[in-house]
Order: structure tokens, then C-alpha cells, then sequence
């Protein structure tokens, strides 16, 4: 019989009362469900009543919420001593300690305790859900209920299938997740669920590309913030998380689906943990934190002195109109002849491609040529970020003439070595890559993957909406450009993502 989650005398009981049990008792208390609190260590549920109580408090002092409503949500907290007083609950959340024998003998003892149509659900983040159920007797009421930090504030829940579980179990987890004020998504149970399986592509992709001397960390990060249009950067955000926590995020899903090259991890990482530098809660990580904020180094000065002569490449003529205007509107010469003259200075605008190899396509001259990434930040005075890249050869002078025309209109430019991508290019195909393959796998629904992308890690876009935003083709030419370059199955692009761009579909569509 399926538990009626709309039910008034809903019941759900907590094990469990760390950060995580505390934010999901405070959400619910909110939403009229009665719920009772269980710690093994002695007090800790009743501290945990106290912090939720006193936060609900906050808010009530803050007018977030009313007095009756600080009232009524206090008196549906309550600690229970014994585990076997969580036999009236009708769903259970545990959220204990992230070990899959302490969970599995928890589930099972519980269910000795609990009635026949009670959910039992893991807020496990990243054990599988299938493998606690198969210790159960009943393994079909068996579900992830996966939750982020804080709770109150992330608002998502992804709900997991097992293998074993009955759709019952999640249709009532989805209900109860939407009743508690979140957006639930359903994922089936695979390495990361949906939200820390999307997440490999960012901080991997930076991680690589910082690996490779294209440029550095700080570079990365304004890049991704200011033209890609994140909240924030990779590194800022390993920062924030802490390598502690990440690294072993990115070993474990690398090895959990057997060293699929996407989801590569990079020795930077692991060296900086064993180093101790995992970010804010150190002191340090990429940047210093010794005032408490992160010392991100201001732009340097950009140099002035304009080229005498610009050509742009037409390989993407709507991109070298917008080139050319840029640079007529500075006063430079713009060379209208098919081949430049010799001392002219040559723009490329590659789609995944180095400027080496739109140099040696197009005949140009190394030394005059540089690249600059027009799928990101090339709208004139827009306040965006431009990325430019060099060859080997580039004259300094060229690159500094560049870096001061693309400049001029007051955008912030980045210049870096020669990469296949730039930097957005690469990072953003990589997190739409893997996007689609989450949508390939059948791991959730297009709309659920974007929703849970968007929430859960916040970025501009879902990958999907992401990648219809800049064109299927272009993401699937930046691929194809890379993985010929590098000759690396990472950059493979993934059926989803092909199929759709070669059709000209969105990467929302569904199979029918
Ligand atoms: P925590 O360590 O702050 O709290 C765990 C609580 O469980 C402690 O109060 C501990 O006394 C209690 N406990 C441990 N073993 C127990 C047992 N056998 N029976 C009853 N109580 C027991 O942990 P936190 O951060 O709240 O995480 C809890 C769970 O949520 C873990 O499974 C974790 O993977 C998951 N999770 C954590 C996230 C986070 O950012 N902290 C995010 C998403 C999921």
C-alpha cells in the first residue's frame, strides 16, 4: 500500500542529525510533517532540535516566516531515544555517517521496526543505493533520497531508483520532495546520480587545461565567470568545496565506471591534497585565503599600441563581420584581400581547433597569426571577456598588438597559449558532452538532468539547454576538433549529442 504523502498526520522519522538530517527535519517541519529525530550519539538529536528550532527562530526574527509558523514547526520536532520509537513513521531519511556496512545493518535493523508500506531512504551522495537495498529483506522500499548542503537553501532533491526498488517507493520520495518546498528529480542509480556525474566536466576539463600550460588558474576562473557566464570559476569552486572532498568525488566516479576518460581526474589535485592544500578551510587552495577572502590578482594593464593592419579569417564569415567592425571602430586598418599582407596581423577564429592548425589550413604566418574565441565574448562592448591564443611562433609584438585592439572598447582579454578550444569552448563542450550522455544512459529525463544541473550546481544553463543555446553543431564541431587534435576518447562526443546535431535537433528531445 502506498504511504499517502499529502497525508496531515504524515510522519517522517530522521536518522541521523548531522549537517544534512538537521536541514532535511527543518524542511519538513516546514511543510506540516511531523518528525521524529534519532542519533546514535547521545544528545546529538536533541542538539540537532535546538540548531533547527533556533534557525527557524532566525527567521522568524528576520519576518521570513511568521510566529505561528515558527510555533507550529517547533512543536512537529521531535527526539526520539530509541530506534524502535521510529516505528510510527512512514517514511525514514537517513542520513548517517557514509559507510556502506554502517547503512546497510541501520536499514536493517529498522526494518524489523518499521511497518510493511514504510519507505526507507539514503541520502547517500554517493554509495549505491542498490547495494544497501540487496541487504533488505524488503529491497523494493528501498530508494536515495539525495539531498544537497544546506539543505534549505539547495532546493533539489534527487530521488533514486535501484535496481530493486518498487516505482511506488519513488513516486512517493518525488511527492514528498515537492511537498517539502524542492524540485525532485528521478535518477536511476549510477555513480553520481545525476548532479555529481554532471559535475566532472568543469573541474576536470580545468584541471587539464591548467595541466597543459595553456594559462593559469586565475585566468580559467574569470574566463568561465565572465564570458562563460558561471557564478563561479573551477577553481574557485574546488576551493570552496575543498579537495578533501572533491579529489575523492573525482577518483571515485572515474574508477566506478571504469576509467571512462571523461571523467579523467588530474595528478594536480591529488598532489595539492596530499600538499594539504584543499582550499578556504586551509588557508589556502589555488588562491590565498589569509584575510579570509580569496586574493584574486586584478587584470595587468593591457598593452596600447594598436596594429597597422588587421585580417580576419573568413572560415566563419558572421563572426569576422563582428571581428572587423571591432577593429574598424579603433582605427585600424581592415584588409579586405583574401590573403593578408606580410606584416599584417592575422585573426583565426577556431571552433575547437588550435591557431596552429588554422594557421597551417590557411596558409598564414605563424608569427603574425593569434586566435580568438568568438563562440564566447566577442558581443563589442559588452563588458564580456575575450580569450585570445597564440601559436608557438607568435612575435610578441603581434600578441600584444592583439591584446590591445580587442581591448580597446574596455572588455577584459585573456591571452593564452595555443589550446584546442580555448577554454570556455573546451570546458562548456565537455559539460554538455557529458550531459548527453547522462540523457544516452537513460539516467534521467532530458528536462530532470537540465533541472538538477541548473539547481544543484548553478550554473547559467542545464547542459542541455547549455548546448542548444550555442548550437548542437558547433558543440559537436569542438569535440570532433579536439578528439582529432588530442586523440583522446575523452572528447568523443557522445550519441546523444550527435545524432541531434546532425539532425538539427534539440539536445532536449526525447526519443520517441
Ligand atoms: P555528519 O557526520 O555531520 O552527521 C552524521 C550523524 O549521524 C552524526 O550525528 C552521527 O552521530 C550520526 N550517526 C552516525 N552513525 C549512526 C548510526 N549508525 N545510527 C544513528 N546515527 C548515526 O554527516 P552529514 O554531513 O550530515 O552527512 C550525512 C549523510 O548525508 C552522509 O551519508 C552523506 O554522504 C550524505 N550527504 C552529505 C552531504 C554533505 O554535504 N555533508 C551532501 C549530500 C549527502
Amino acid at each position: 500500500m502506498p504511504v499517502d504523502i499529502q497525508s496531515p498526520s504524515l510522519c517522517l522519522g530522521i536518522v541521523g542529525t548531522g549537517a544534512m538530517g538537521r536541514g532535511i527535519a527543518q524542511i519538513a517541519a516546514q511543510a506540516g510533517i511531523r518528525v521524529l529525530l534519532f542519533d546514535a550519539l547521545h544528545g546529538a538529536a536533541a542538539n540537532a532540535r535546538e540548531t533547527v528550532v533556533g534557525t527557524l527562530a532566525t527567521l522568524a526574527d528576520k519576518g521570513k516566516i511568521s510566529a505561528d509558523a515558527l510555533a507550529a514547526a517547533s512543536t512537529r520536532l521531535e527526539v526520539v531515544q530509541r530506534l524502535d520509537e521510529l516505528a510510527l513513521a512512514q517514511v525514514i531519511v537517513e542520513a548517517i555517517v557514509e559507510d556502506l556496512d554502517v547503512k546497510k545493518a541501520l536499514f536493517q535493523q529498522l526494518e524489523d521496526i518499521i511497518a510493511a508500506d514504510c519507505i526507507l531512504a539514503t541520502n547517500t551522495s554517493s554509495l549505491s543505493v542498490t547495494s544497501i537495498a540487496a541487504a533488505c529483506k524488503r529491497p523494493e522500499r528501498v530508494a536515495g533520497f539525495h539531498f544537497f548542503n544546506p539543505v534549505p537553501l539547495m532546493k533539489i532533491v534527487e530521488v533514486v531508483d535501484g535496481l530493486l526498488t518498487a516505482p511506488w517507493a519513488t513516486d512517493a520520495l518525488l511527492e514528498l520532495g515537492r511537498r517539502m518546498g524542492h524540485t525532485a528529480v528521478r535518477a536511476k542509480d549510477t555513480p553520481g546520480f545525476i548532479v555529481n556525474h554532471a559535475g566532472r566536466g568543469l573541474v576536470t576539463e580545468a584541471l587539464r587545461i591548467l595541466g597543459e600550460g595553456i594559462t593559469d588558474f586565475r585566468e580559467i576562473d574569470c574566463i568561465m565567470r565572465e564570458a562563460a557566464g558561471f557564478r563561479m570559476g573551477p577553481f574557485e569552486l574546488m576551493d570552496l568545496t575543498g579537495l578533501d572532498v572533491s579529489q575523492p568525488v573525482m577518483e571515485s566516479i572515474y574508477h566506478q565506471y571504469y576509467q571512462e576518460p571523461r571523467y579523467r581526474p588530474s595528478p594536480i589535485a591529488a598532489q595539492r591534497l596530499i600538499g594539504g592544500l584543499l582550499g578556504r578551510k586551509t588557508g589556502r587552495g589555488f588562491y590565498d585565503y589569509a584575510e579570509g577572502k580569496p586574493a584574486i590578482a586584478p587584470d595587468a594593464a593591457a598593452p596600447a599600441a594598436l596594429p597597422d593592419r588587421v585580417w580576419v579569417s573568413q572560415t566563419h564569415p558572421e563572426w569576422a563581420d563582428i571581428l572587423r567592425e571591432i577593429a574598424a571602430a579603433t582605427g585600424v586598418a581592415v584588409e579586405s584581400d583574401y590573403t593578408p599582407g606580410s606584416d599584417t596581423l592575422c585573426v583565426v577564429t577556431p571552433l575547437g581547433a588550435d591557431v596552429t592548425t588554422c594557421c597551417v589550413e590557411q596558409g598564414l604566418d605563424p608569427q603574425h597569426t593569434v586566435g580568438i574565441d568568438c563562440l564566447f565574448g566577442i558581443t563589442a562592448g559588452g563588458g564580456a571577456r575575450r580569450s585570445l591564443m597564440t601559436t608557438p611562433l607568435t612575435a610578441p609584438a603581434m600578441r600584444d598588438a592583439a591584446h590591445a585592439l580587442f581591448t580597446a572598447d574596455g572588455c577584459a582579454v585573456s591571452v593564452m597559449r595555443d589550446s584546442a578550444g580555448f577554454v570556455a569552448q573546451r570546458i562548456v563542450a565537455c559539460i554538455v558532452n557529458i550531459g548527453c550522455d547522462i540523457a544516452q544512459q537513460r539516467i534521467a529525463s532530458p528536462a530532470d538532468i537540465d533541472r538538477a544541473v541548473r539547481l544543484g550546481l548553478g550554473y547559467p544553463h542545464g547542459p542541455l539547454a547549455f548546448g542548444d543555446t550555442l548550437g548542437p553543431r558547433k558543440i559537436l564541431a569542438i569535440l570532433e576538433a579536439m578528439q582529432d587534435f588530442y586523440g583522446d576518447p575523452r572528447y568523443r562526443p557522445s550519441p546523444w549529442l550527435k545524432r541531434r546535431a546532425l539532425l538539427g535537433a534539440s539536445l532536449l528531445t526525447e526519443a520517441r
